[in-house]
C-alpha cells in the first residue's frame, strides 16, 4: 500500500454520526417537554418578535430542525402555510400530537438529504439552534442545505448561540463564531440584520440573531 494515500473524509458517516442520537434523545424524553435540553415548551421569543412585527403577507415557510414544533405553530397560527422538518421521527410525532388539528406539514426529513420537491420552495426560513447541534465539519453543508430550501427574495431567521473565535467547546453543540453564521452571504443571501445579545444561558455567552435575504 503507498503511505502517501490520502482518505477522503467520510461525510456520510459524519452525517450519521452527528444526526443518530437525537431520535432516541426524544424518546428517552419520554413526552415530558423539561427533560429535552433545548425545549422551552413555548414559541423562540425572537421568532415571535419578528413575527409581532411582520407586515408582509404570510406566505411559505419552513422551520428547520423543529424540534417540539413551537414555532412552526406560531408561523401558522400568524397565518403561513408552514412546512416542518425534523430528523427524528420521535419528534415529528410528538410535535404532531401537540400540534393536532394544525394543519402543518410536520415531517420527518433530513437536511443532507432533502426532498426534491422542497428545495426553493419557501418564502420564509426559519433556524434555531440546528446549526450549532452538528459538527464544524458539517456547518458549510447544514448552511448551503438551509439556503437551498429558500426561494429568490426569501428571508432567513437564524437564531444561534455564538462565541469569540478563541473559545473552544466540546460539543455538541457548537456554538456558532460570527463569521461562521455569515458563511450564508457566501451561498446566494445577503446579510439584513446581525444583533448580538448576551446570554444568559450556561452554554455561551452570545446569543445572535440574523436575517437574510436569498438574492433575486
Ligand atoms: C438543538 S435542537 C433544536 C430544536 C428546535 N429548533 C428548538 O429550538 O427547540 C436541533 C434539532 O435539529 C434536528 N436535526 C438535527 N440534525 C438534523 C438534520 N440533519 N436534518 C433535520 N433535522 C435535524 C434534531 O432532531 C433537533 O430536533
Amino acid at each position: 500500500m503507498n503511505n502517501n494515500e490520502q482518505t477522503p473524509f467520510d461525510y456520510k458517516k459524519a452525517q450519521e454520526d452527528a444526526t443518530s442520537w437525537f431520535n432516541d434523545y426524544y424518546k428517552e424524553a419520554n413526552k415530558e417537554i423539561e427533560t429535552v435540553a433545548w425545549a422551552k415548551g413555548e414559541v423562540n421569543p425572537f421568532l415571535q418578535e419578528y413575527l409581532d412585527n411582520f407586515s408582509g403577507t404570510p406566505a411559505k415557510a419552513i422551520v428547520i430542525g423543529s424540534g417540539l414544533g413551537d414555532d412552526a405553530f406560531a408561523l401558522y397560527a400568524a397565518g403561513f402555510e408552514v412546512t416542518a422538518i425534523d430528523i427524528s421521527e420521535e419528534a415529528i410525532n410528538w410535535a404532531k400530537e401537540r400540534f393536532d388539528g394544525a394543519e402543518i406539514d410536520f415531517r420527518v426529513a433530513d437536511l443532507f438529504d432533502l426532498p426534491e420537491e422542497l428545495l426553493g420552495e419557501f418564502d420564509f426560513v426559519f433556524e434555531a439552534f440546528t446549526i450549532q447541534s452538528l459538527p464544524l465539519a458539517l456547518r458549510d453543508r447544514v448552511i448551503t442545505a438551509i439556503s437551498s430550501l429558500m426561494k429568490p427574495d426569501a428571508h432567513l431567521l437564524a437564531v444561534c448561540n455564538a462565541k469569540l473565535d478563541h473559545e473552544k467547546f466540546e460539543g455538541p453543540p457548537w456554538p456558532l463564531t460570527f463569521n461562521e453564521l455569515r458563511l450564508f452571504t457566501m451561498k446566494q443571501c445577503r446579510e439584513l440584520e446581525f444583533s448580538i445579545f448576551e446570554n444568559e444561558s450556561a452554554l455561551s455567552n452570545l446569543k445572535v440573531r440574523a436575517l437574510f435575504q436569498k438574492e433575486s
